[in-house]
């Protein structure tokens, strides 16, 4: 037996008050969609077919290849949903329907809710709200067993006071829900054809349908308006900050941190207040991040330092560095052990050499410098004519003078000093003294305008 995911997605969520279609809506620095695909291609499903409606093509455009899309050309309710969407799906296959407005259900939740599926006729993920207000809900026999679900608009004063209600994910047999999806009235308080009326059919038909419980409330929730997305990103960030606590990480507030990605964090790692994790950021052991910094795509050696308001983009630093505060740096930065880069220096595709040290105010781009180079304040890679982009290569324990401009393509010697306030257009050799600046003078002759006489 295959397993089939049906992904409804044709909603308009207007209490988003967004012109973007919601499932677009970003959660985790990804869309909401984006995780529920990802939650679904955990379980290795033969198809993922995605039902869409409003906003189609902005959807459709931010989809993966191996995704199928089916059409719903107005959306008259989940049951007529999935009707566009179950043909040509094999009837031994199981059907996982899951919403995708409800992005942060875990594979190990979904695969239990295929277990319990395929063990009897069907599976249905319920939890327990102390406000069920707005949702479907569950409706037992006195024997326990799953009997229907009743829509909030349509329950009366006794079916609302029941907590238990239905998060929408469920799980049934290809040709169950092939058969009953065909067949569904709207005879109901919305005028919709109900998914959920497949439930009540099952049993009615003799069927067993077992409810399945998350392990985490948030797994199951949606988002229908900005406060609700809002409240699901804090519950994550909690979850996250939490492992990373459970795992020996310092976290001065779990409260304050965003990871919208992966972040690896190895012993004794100290994060303070207000920082960003985006994509895969790897923290060696010791490592300390200052508050608020922005680090995307990084690998951080053992011992290094980032001082605050530092950013860094697709940058590797080796061991014992300290980078900031008030750094930038850009991709295809690589700082060697114990290089340090100061504060307002901004660094791209540049190679630092171990211990060497960039302090201040400087751009180095496009850059190779070798081990114990000292570049002074100001210093600035001429790197782009306008047309390509040139390289700049500073020798081991180079000295360049402060608000020097290398212009690219250029070399600096090993052991090379070039004299500050220098523009240095070609190469300079190793172990000399380089410089290019006019000679200073003095007029001691002159007369300030205002001590002139006027004539
Ligand atoms: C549905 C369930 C309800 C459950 C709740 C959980 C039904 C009838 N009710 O309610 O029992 O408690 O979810 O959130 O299923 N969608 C379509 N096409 C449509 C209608 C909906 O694709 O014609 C999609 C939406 O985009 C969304 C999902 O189906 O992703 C659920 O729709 P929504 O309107 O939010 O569900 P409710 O009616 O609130
Ligand atoms: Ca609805």
């Amino acid at each position: 037996m295959g397993l089939s995911v049906i992904v409804l997605a044709a909603g308009e969520g207007k209490r988003m008050r967004s012109p973007r279609p919601k499932v677009l809506a970003d959660l985790a620095g990804r869309p909401l969609i984006a995780h529920v695909l990802e939650a679904a291609a955990a379980l290795q499903p033969a198809r993922v077919r995605v039902v869409l409606g409003h906003g189609a093509d902005a959807v459709r455009a931010a989809m993966p290849d191996e995704v199928e899309i089916r059409l719903q050309p107005e959306q008259r309710g989940t049951g007529d949903a999935v009707a566009c969407a179950i043909d040509g799906i094999p009837d031994d296959d199981l059907v996982l329907v899951l919403c995708g407005d409800v992005p942060l259900v875990r594979p190990a939740s979904l695969q239990a809710l295929v277990d319990a599926a395929t063990a009897a006729d069907g599976a249905l993920m319920t939890v327990e709200l102390a406000d069920p207000t707005g949702y479907g809900r569950i409706l037992r026999a006195p024997d326990g067993a799953l009997e229907r679900i009743v829509e909030h608009k349509d329950a009366d004063a006794d079916e609302r006071a029941i907590g238990e209600i239905n998060t929408g994910l469920l799980a049934l047999p290809a040709a169950t829900l092939a058969r009953h999806v065909d067949v569904l009235d709207n005879d109901n308080a919305q005028g919709e054809y109900y998914l959920t009326d497949v439930i009540g059919a099952v049993r009615a038909a003799g069927g067993r349908i077992e409810a399945v419980r998350p392990e985490f409330e948030w797994e199951v929730q949606g988002v229908n308006s900005p406060r609700q997305l809002a409240d699901l990103e804090r519950a994550w960030q909690r979850h996250l900050a939490g492992q990373l606590l459970d795992a020996g990480v310092c976290l001065r507030d779990p409260g304050r941190i965003d990871i919208r990605g992966t972040l690896t964090a190895a012993a004794d790692v100290l994060i303070d207040v207000g920082c960003v994790f985006e994509g895969t950021v790897e923290l060696g052991p010791g490592v300390r991040v200052g508050a608020h910094c922005v680090l995307r795509d990084c690998r951080i050696g053992a011992g290094t330092t980032i001082e605050p308001h530092s950013q860094l983009d697709g940058s590797e630093t080796g061991e014992h560095c300290r980078v900031g505060p008030f750094a930038r740096l850009r991709p295809g930065t690589v700082l060697a052990g114990r290089a340090r880069v100061g504060n307002f220096v901004e660094t791209k595709n540049a190679a630092v050499g171990m211990g060497s040290k960039i302090n201040h105010l400087s751009y180095i781009g496009d850059a190779e410098i070798g081990r114990e180079a000292n570049i002074g304040a100001g210093t600035i890679t001429c790197n782009y004519d306008g047309m390509r982009k040139h390289r700049t290569v500073i020798g081991d324990g180079a000295f360049i003078g402060s608000d020097t401009q290398l212009v690219a393509p250029v070399t600096v010697g090993a052991g090379a000093t070039i004299g500050a306030g220098s523009t240095i257009t070609h190469d300079a050799p190793a172990g000399q003294l380089t410089f290019s600046r006019s000679r200073q003078r003095t007029l001691s002759n002159w007369v300030p305008p205002s001590a002139r006489e006027e004539d």
